[in-house]
């Protein structure tokens, strides 16, 4: 997420496949590449007619928006955001099959969740109750986890709170396979978690 204007919509790190049959090819075909690249496009858009800004990374426009001219502080909120919560989002699954947290990232969960099975109800509950369009995360901070929740495209990026996962609940994200079932696709979302993604992100995290 380093990287700088013009910002390059990154491929799927699977193929438009390999998620099913929890999340359709279908679907992930017109969330990567109709969704996720009009943010990119948005982005560079404003980016565009603002050079001073073009040498900051995604993370430093998403932390720093208040430093922004204001009347573009919304644009970069709004498609910054869909481009760095859509990258934590693709990035963070997988199809290989169902996966747990293993080692030491295992007994973090268990030490700030009690279980992974209360991990699992607490982030389901709050994926579920995002109301309208957001976001459910998993967040460190200083080295402790705990699940938020963003409407939108608002990100809970700051220098004390960092992304290590993410599930997309706009409907775009499962309406042409689960309709209304939110509460279907978050359950068969758990399925495709990427945790030794989710792993490295929070070796990155706690020790930064
Ligand atoms: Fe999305």
């Amino acid at each position: 997420m380093n990287e700088t204007f013009p910002f390059q919509a990154e491929p799927l790190p699977y193929a438009y496949n390999a998620l099913e049959p929890e999340l359709s090819k279908e679907i992930l075909e017109f969330h990567h590449d109709k969704h996720y690249k009009t943010y990119v496009d948005n982005l560079n858009g404003i980016l565009s007619d603002f050079p001073k800004y073009q040498d900051w990374t995604l993370e430093n426009l998403l932390i720093h928006l208040e430093d922004l001219p204001t009347d573009i502080q919304t644009g970069i909120r709004n498609n910054g955001g869909g481009v760095y919560n859509h990258q934590l989002y693709f990035r963070c699954m997988q199809g290989n099959g169902f996966s747990m947290p293993e080692g030491d990232f295992a007994n973090i969960i268990h030490r700030d969740f009690e279980s992974f099975d209360n991990f699992s109800r607490i982030f389901t509950n709050a994926a579920t109750k995002v109301f309208g369009s957001g976001y459910a995360w998993l967040v460190c901070e200083n080295g402790k986890l705990s699940v938020v929740t963003t409407g939108n495209q608002d990100t809970p990026i700051t220098n004390s709170q960092k992304p290590i996962l993410c599930i997309d609940v706009w409907e775009h994200a499962y309406y042409l396979q689960y309709q209304n079932r939110r509460a279907d696709y978050i359950t068969n979302w758990f399925q495709l978690i990427n945790w030794d993604y989710v792993n490295t992100l929070y070796l990155q995290a706690s020790q930064s």
